[in-house]
């Protein structure tokens, strides 16, 4: 049985003020809701040291947005895998459509990531998914299969036992447009039918987790379906009763 996990992407908001108010309200909530769903939230890594903080002594884990490839040295503006452990993170997000769009990410240098991530005792957390053009002319399969190859290919699938894939439809992220239940469970099935096809074990335990819009009112739906094993959620975890509430909705789908 695989563990639901909810995660907050906070992305590029929140003040020492809204951070500490957001944090010490999410305690109590991932605490209720330890041993049947995990919780965490992505920060900007300025406020990375602040959510150590706060949030040690809970169930409340906490991770960052993005990690560079490289432990240290002469990279102006990166954030080292092993920093962000020396901070307490679990999980580094890597390859979020926003970074791929406008940093210009590669697949290929997004594995880099991952793989600098996990050898640092960070859980990557894969974003995949496709553009609305993409998505109407059915291409959704063949771009998350190769931003999962560029992965499989560098790292192998048995680093998916320690790592988490978020699928993020472009076309969802921000814009109120959900995907249905029945898109984004066809689309999980799909990613853990292609695992499948280099290791079926590791394909049935890795954590995928639905992103776009997801939020208290369309994670109930998203998070009864069958593959879909939590969410990655923008807007709506910087509101404390919004993310409370898809915590509760996925604690009800464990
Ligand atoms: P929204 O929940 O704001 O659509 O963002 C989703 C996302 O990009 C999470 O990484």
């Amino acid at each position: 049985m695989r563990k639901p996990l909810v995660m907050g992407n906070w992305k590029l908001n929140g003040t020492k003020e809204s951070v500490t108010a957001l944090v010490n309200a999410l305690k109590a909530p991932a605490d209720k809701a330890a041993g049947k769903a995990e919780v965490a939230v992505c920060a900007p890594a300025v406020f990375i040291g602040m959510v150590e903080q706060l949030a040690t002594g809970s169930s409340l884990k906490w991770g960052s947005e993005d990690c560079d490839i490289h432990t240290q040295g002469a990279y102006t503006g990166e954030n080292s895998p092993v920093m962000l452990k020396e901070f307490g993170c679990t999980y580094a997000i890597v390859g979020h459509s926003e970074r791929r769009d406008y940093h210009k990410e590669s697949s290929e240098y997004v594995a880099q990531k991952y793989q600098a991530a996990q050898a640092n005792g960070l859980i990557p957390v894969l974003c995949v998914g496709e553009s609305e053009k993409e998505f109407e002319e059915k291409r959704t399969m063949d771009v998350i299969r190769s931003e999962l190859k560029a992965v499989i290919d560098l790292c192998g699938i048995q680093s998916f036992e320690k790592a988490v894939i978020a699928y993020e439809p472009i076309w969802a992220i921000g814009t109120g447009k959900t995907a249905t239940p029945e898109i984004a469970q066809s689309v999980h099935s799909e990613i853990r039918a292609y695992l499948a096809t280099f290791d079926a074990a590791v394909a049935e335990k890795v954590q995928i987790l639905y992103g776009g819009s997801c939020n208290a009112k369309t994670a109930p739906e998203l998070f009864a379906q069958k593959d879909i094993d939590g969410g990655l959620v923008g807007g709506a975890s910087l509101k404390a009763p919004d993310f409370t509430a898809i915590i509760e909705a996925a604690v009800a789908n464990a």
